[in-house]
């Protein structure tokens, strides 16, 4: 048994139907169902559906043998897993949003909220900017609204949530894009199975 980390939510889908399309499929997933487990015993795989931010604790704890996660999970967490594929899908980036009218006061420390600790630590680090962390676990841009943070460090994918919230973008930090991790042992006890996936999926966006 192979054991897949799945992301819920809008990669989801994409990912499932990307193991599908190369002959690891278990349509009973795409059902309308509470389950979070399914087996599909004929082709030999397990498949977990996984909040997108604990998939890289699932596979660098072994509980998953691979999952799919976006790299901005990876570059967060610095998980001890093997980075197998860029899938090139799941494409959006971090970036620095506020509101349009936002001016730096470089005289006091930048209060920053976001779920990106990390990054947004490296970032300003980097700049030599003195930053108070706000963390936050979603709806991150009403940080800025409602005056709790000065801007938000935050995926940023159509742009749709800053526009339609009277927020702009005002620094790129990072692209992000969906990848194929694997549990470093299962790399060892399962390469074969390991990297016929790996391959298969690499042959299927090649040709997307
Ligand atoms: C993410 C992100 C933004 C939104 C960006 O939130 O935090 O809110 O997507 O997408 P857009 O640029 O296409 O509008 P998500 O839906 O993952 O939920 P969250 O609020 O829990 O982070």
């Amino acid at each position: 048994m192979l054991n897949i980390a799945l992301p819920k939510g809008r990669l989801g889908n994409k990912v499932y139907k990307l193991f599908e399309s190369i002959g690891y499929g278990c349509p009973e997933i795409l059902e309308d169902s509470r389950k979070l487990i399914f087996e599909n015993r004929e082709n030999g795989v397990k498949y977990f559906l996984v909040k997108p931010s604990d998939v890289a604790i699932y596979v660098e704890y072994g509980a998953a043998d691979i999952g799919v996660v976006g790299k901005d999970v990876i570059i967060e967490q610095d998980p001890a897993v093997y980075e197998l594929l860029d899938l090139g899908f799941g494409k959006c980036r971090v970036a620095v949003a506020a509101k349009k009218d936002f001016r730096d006061d470089t005289d006091r420390p930048l209060r920053v909220a976001t779920k990106f600790v990390n990054i947004a630590r490296s970032y300003y680090t980097s700049k030599n900017r003195e930053i108070e962390i706000i963390k936050l676990s979603g709806s991150i841009e009403l940080a800025p609204i409602l005056g709790l943070s000065d801007v938000i460090v935050d995926i940023v994918e159509t742009g749709r949530t800053l526009v339609e919230n009277d927020l702009a973008v005002f620094e790129d930090i990072v692209p992000v894009s969906a990848r194929l991790i694997a549990n470093r042992s299962s790399s060892k006890f399962k390469a074969e199975e390991i990297n016929r996936i790996a391959e298969k999926i690499g042959s299927v966006i090649k040709n997307d």
